[in-house]
């Protein structure tokens, strides 16, 4: 079954898809993005997807409504076209076409473009064995909750820590405090406390830790919003992150050293167990 993609509405095949070398999404990373994955066939959390892709809109000053603009209705019909059993699903958003020029040109038609590809799959082993993280400086820019496609420095620093021999970046401020990964928030586990930074600009307000923190309401267990500092990580009992593609990955290890136990904790297992039973949010956590 082959990959496809869609370009302002227009589907055709993955390889087959072009869009003009102006846009100012390849010329000044000019763009605003989601990645979306099925569950049982169904786009996942769409709804939240969607109000986040609006509110970074509205941040680059491009301040269009994803419903109005048809993206999903185009989700819903490329997740039928490709019949993967599940699907990832990427869409992204540029201010559009025109001659390089910094300033915004007038007049101009965003780009909406959206691909259809088999959710990953991450390997059993570590999904039973936890992933090792390894401490770097954050080099991005001050409005991490925008989600930007201008990913440099999150690639960067990923690659980095491969190099290193781990399986992504732990994103530490000079004081020491936590941040995120390269691409998924962090999570600690501390007394039978969850504990995960809070919203702010230093870090994306990913949709799987809104839905984390609802399974913690769900399941009766203590969870904060509040910074910690990597001290506190290394003297957790448990850590994990959490992205669109990977829901809950343990963490066992960073730097070399066996976080807790060093094995996937409880509370990591039981938030990933919980993870996969569909359930209305909660209310209260809304507000
Ligand atoms: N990454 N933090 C960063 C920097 C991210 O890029 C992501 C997602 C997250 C988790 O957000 P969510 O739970 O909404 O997926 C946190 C996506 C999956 C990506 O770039 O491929």
């Amino acid at each position: 079954m082959p990959e496809i993609a869609c370009i302002n509405g227009e589907f055709c095949p993955l390889a087959e898809a072009r869009v003009p070398i102006e846009d100012r999404g390849y010329q000044f990373a000019d763009g605003v993005y989601e990645v979306i994955v099925t569950r049982d066939g169904e786009p996942f959390l769409m709804d939240a997807h969607l109000d986040r892709m609006a509110r970074s809109l509205r941040l680059i000053n491009l301040p269009l409504d994803p419903r109005a603009l048809g993206i999903p209705q185009w989700i819903n019909a490329g997740i039928e076209r490709c019949a993967f059993a599940e699907v990832m699903v990427y869409v992204q958003v540029t201010r559009g076409v025109a001659a390089r020029n910094h300033n915004f040109p007038d007049g101009i038609a965003p780009n909406v473009i959206l691909t259809f590809k088999p959710k990953p799959v991450y390997p059993v082993k570590l999904r039973e064995g936890g992933v090792e993280l390894k401490t770097l400086a954050d080099i991005r820019w001050a409005r991490c909750s925008i989600k930007s496609i201008a990913l440099l420095p999150n690639i960067l620093l990923k690659e980095q820590a491969r190099q290193a021999g781990g399986f992504d970046a732990l994103i530490v401020d000079p004081a020491g405090i936590v941040r995120e990964t390269s691409c998924a928030n962090v999570f600690i586990v501390t007394e039978q406390c969850v504990r995960t930074p809070p919203k702010s600009d230093r870090i994306l307000h990913g949709i799987t830790r809104e839905h984390v923190l609802d399974c913690c309401a769900r399941l009766g267990l203590m969870a904060r919003e509040e910074d910690f500092t990597i001290d506190d990580l290394r003297a957790a009992d448990e850590a994990f992150i959490t992205s669109s593609t990977m829901d809950v990955m343990p963490v066992t290890r960073v730097d070399d050293r066996a976080v807790g136990t060093g094995q996937v904790g409880e509370i990591t297992q039981r938030l990933a167990a919980c993870f996969d039973a569909e359930f209305p949010l909660v209310e209260s956590r809304r507000n």
